[in-house]
């Protein structure tokens, strides 16, 4: 079956959910692609977007519907020329409205697991919960004629345990997309050992076709992506734990998230990261990998905030729920305190705990503008040899960090996780949208 055919009949498990969403969202724009092209005219494209909610559906679409037009609106000259035959279609508006509507056509929301029994390519994006990936799939194996082929979104289970498990002889991969799908130019491929060359193939295919970075992992637990966060996150977790014997839980929640973003110039701070992909979903992340390794992969506060319904993640308009932060219009404003189990403002220490940080030196910028950069090097070089000699908490607190997140870098090579350091930095920089790879000489 050629590249085309194979993306006829397609199902997405687990669509409505954050990475499910994007991940359907560019699957119904490459199947619209082709669907356009006069040589694929006459065939039909279906797109099983399957999840358990009729609600998440109808706001799955609804996003859809807000990125196609965001997409359609910067590829306008290439769909001019798709829709050249269309003379009805004059205005850029009617061409881009027809766009939307084609890529919404070819998808079929539903909440039957029936649906994708008829799929010869399954993008599998639930719970990272291997019992239930396990369960769906072998109920589609049961129940399907086609040998589909699995794309396994997980980001820590083992593919090889998956292949075993369900007795797939090879019809799975790990195509590990990173949050958001849309955003993140990172796709994690991971191959098992007897994952067939063709699926691997076709990989690479759908993989450049969606303009995507491959960066190929070996099949150990966790993966590069989660090998490091989840390290970098522990070790965010145990600094504010460390901190807070002196100062308290909450201002080192603060100090830390405020290192980790402003003096390490990267996207989002620790605590916020962790709350961004979910407490909880980072808790089944560890839980999956620790057997697998011999250091503690398993934070107790975790439990503790996960027992307390203390969660993080997203809400299903997209906005930021509360987990070790608080937030109001997506920005942090207070923070958790467990014993307590209330949020204390940020406003009662903020210019307390900014002042024992020190002051960012005059080189620093933000990160938005640092990743744009075109001579990051120089930046980068002349900031941090600045922030060392600036001997503050603050430039002490970002050089642990930074040191710590390139040791983790390093283990994941030694590891056997990661070919080369090279690739532990893409996938930092293009996964996590970091400025710089964590293998670097700032923090030798
Ligand atoms: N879908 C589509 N587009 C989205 C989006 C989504 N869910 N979320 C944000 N965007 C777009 C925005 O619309 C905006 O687009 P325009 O520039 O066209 O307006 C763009 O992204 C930037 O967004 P914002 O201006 O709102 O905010 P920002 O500049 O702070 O960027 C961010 C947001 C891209 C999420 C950035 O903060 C970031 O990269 N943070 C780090 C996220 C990260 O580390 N992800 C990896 C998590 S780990 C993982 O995924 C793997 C795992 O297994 C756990």
């Amino acid at each position: 079956m050629e590249y085309t055919n194979r993306l006829q009949n397609v199902a997405v498990l687990g669509a409505a959910g954050k990475m499910g969403s994007g991940i359907l969202l560019l699957t119904a724009v490459e199947m619209a692609n082709l669907r356009l092209k006069p040589e694929n005219k006459d065939k039909a494209f279906s797109l099983y977007a399957v999840d358990v909610s009729d609600q998440a559906l109808e706001g799955l679409i609804a996003y859809v519907r807000k990125q196609v037009t965001k997409i359609a609106e910067k590829s306008i000259v290439s769909l001019r020329k798709a829709y050249e035959d269309h003379k009805n279609l004059v205005e850029n508006g009617e061409i881009i409205d027809q766009y939307v509507d084609d890529v919404v056509a070819i998808i079929r929301p539903t909440t039957r697991m029936e649906s994708a029994y008829d799929a010869t390519l399954v993008f599998e994006a639930v719970n990272e919960n291997p019992d239930l990936k396990v369960k769906l799939l072998s109920q589609i194996e049961e129940n399907s004629s086609n040998d589909p082929w699995y794309f396994t979104n997980t980001s820590s289970v083992p593919i090889h345990s998956l292949d075993e498990r369900i007795r797939l002889g090879g019809r799975i991969i790990g195509f590990h997309f990173y949050n958001p799908p849309a955003v993140q130019k990172l796709v994690e491929l991971i191959p098992a050992k007897n994952t067939l060359k063709e699926v691997q193939e076709f990989a690479m295919q759908y993989a450049k076709a969606l303009k995507k970075i491959v960066v190929p992992s070996n099949d150990i637990a966790g993966f590069i992506g989660n090998g490091h966060f989840m390290r970098d996150a522990l070790f965010g977790i145990q600094e504010a734990e460390r901190l807070a014997e002196r100062k308290g839980f909450v201002r080192s929640v603060y100090a830390i998230n405020k290192v980790t973003q402003d003096f390490l110039v990267r996207p989002m701070g620790i605590f916020q990261l962790i709350d961004y992909v979910g407490i909880d979903v980072v808790r089944y992340i560890l839980q999956v990998m620790n057997p697998h390794f011999d250091e503690n992969l398993h934070s107790p506060l975790l439990d503790r905030l996960y027992e307390m319904g203390v969660t993080g993640g997203q809400n299903s308009d997209g906005s930021q729920k509360n987990g070790f932060l608080k937030y109001e219009k997506g920005k942090p404003v207070a923070a958790f305190d467990p014993d307590k189990q209330d949020y204390v403002s940020f406003d009662s220490f903020k210019e307390e705990e900014d002042r024992i940080l020190g002051e960012l030196p005059a080189s620093w910028s933000p990160w938005k503008k640092a990743v744009r950069s075109t001579a990051k090097d120089q930046l980068f070089s002349g900031y941090f040899s600045d922030l060392k000699k600036a001997n503050t908490t603050g430039s002490e607190l970002a050089f642990r960090y930074g040191r710590k997140s390139r040791n983790i870098a390093l283990q994941l090579v030694e590891q056997g996780v990661a070919h080369n350091k090279e690739d532990v930095n893409t996938v930092l920089m293009t996964g996590f949208f970091h400025a710089y790879g964590p293998v670097n000489k700032y923090f030798e």
